[in-house]
């Protein structure tokens, strides 16, 4: 039987095996990034307030065991990927990739795959773009494969794979502690805006994460805002704009000072918060949200997509609203 999107479904008996799957992933921004002091493993504890927005990837697995007996997964993409396009690497070095050969090794289910990345998260943009890529690789192989694992056993693996990978599963908003990876879902309110403005610049998590070190070699264990998590739950967007805070954001800006001015031009636009997303270079603006009118709304969204369209700071400025749900088969 040949499937709305070209799949085949095979029926045998009462199992249904489908050879192409595709997963949707959405994009995250921290609401509040509390970065506590450098452990021995050399990550740091956080307290990670992940807010998944409405820029999606999608992850498109077939089944290839008829063409390829060897490598375990093929890998192409196309989107938007920046400029210079190749910052996707298209080896086992991918985390999509590595997200299948983990996943293969611990069900002893894997078989080859192709795998295709369509890519309209920022790349390398603190977005947790390849961390997202990376969860949706695991639950469409995992449907591919039929491997049976519980979703507390995918959420395992998707820890073991980095600290974004398992709030890609999960979406929505969630408090992410330890490196990030204990998630606990938080209560919001209504639909929240929100404006990006994109860097043409990439800045490596790990780089971002050295400079804190280095600008603040005493940080304080990190704590939750209890005004931060009020104003998520009651949906009052003007008091979560001033409550959004990022603990790394003054080591992007050391790493590139730039992104000082993109921030004022939003705020000077009308913003009601602003900040850099995770690592960075992807500057948030919150637009709105809550109760507010769609007229006031939409006007303070198209002043601070022309400011910062015209400040000629940024290589594109994209909308999208929180939260949304994590990987969904389509
Ligand atoms: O876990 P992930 O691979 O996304 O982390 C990338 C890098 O970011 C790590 O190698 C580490 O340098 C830094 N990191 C950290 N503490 C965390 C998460 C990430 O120091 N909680």
């Amino acid at each position: 039987m040949l499937t709305q999107d070209g799949g085949f479904l095979y029926d045998w008996g009462l199992v249904t095996v489908d050879t192409t799957v595709t997963v949707r992933v959405p994009a995250k921004v921290n609401l509040q990034l509390a970065v506590g002091p450098g452990r021995e493993d050399g990550f740091h504890d956080l307290v990670n307030v992940f807010h998944a927005v409405s820029l999606f990837d999608e992850v498109t697995v077939k089944d290839a065991s008829v063409r390829r007996s060897h490598a375990l997964t093929g890998l192409t993409a196309d989107g938007d990927l920046g400029s210079p396009p190749t910052r996707v690497p298209l080896d086992s070095s991918n985390l999509a990739a590595r997200a299948a050969e983990l996943l293969a090794r611990t069900t002893g289910r894997g078989t080859p795959v192709d795998m295709h990345l369509s890519k309209h998260i920022p790349v390398a943009g603190g977005m947790a773009g390849g961390s997202a890529d990376a969860a949706a690789a695991l639950v469409a192989c995992d449907r591919l494969w039929g491997t049976g694992l519980s979703r507390s056993e995918l959420l395992e693996l998707a820890a073991r794979l980095g600290s974004d990978v398992a709030f890609g599963l999960v979406g929505h908003t969630a408090v992410g502690t330890g490196r990030g990876q204990f998630l606990e879902p938080m209560a919001t309110t209504g639909r929240f805006r929100w404006v990006f403005a994109l860097s043409p610049h990439g800045l490596s998590t790990g780089a971002v994460f050295g400079e804190y070190d280095r600008l603040r070699p005493n940080a304080p264990e990190p704590k939750e805002n209890p005004t931060l998590n009020a104003a998520l739950a009651s949906g009052d967007a003007a008091v979560l704009g001033a409550a959004l805070s990022n603990d790394l954001q003054p080591a992007a800006l050391s790493l590139l000072p730039e992104l000082e001015r993109t921030l004022k031009v939003g705020e000077a636009a009308g913003a009601l918060g602003s900040l850099v997303s995770g690592s960075g270079p992807t500057c948030a603006f919150l637009v709105g949200g809550g109760g507010e009118a769609p007229a006031v709304l939409d006007a303070r969204e198209a002043e601070v997509i022309a400011a910062l369209e015209g400040s000629g700071l940024c290589e594109r400025v994209v909308t999208a609203h929180g939260d949304v749900p994590g990987a969904t088969v389509l």
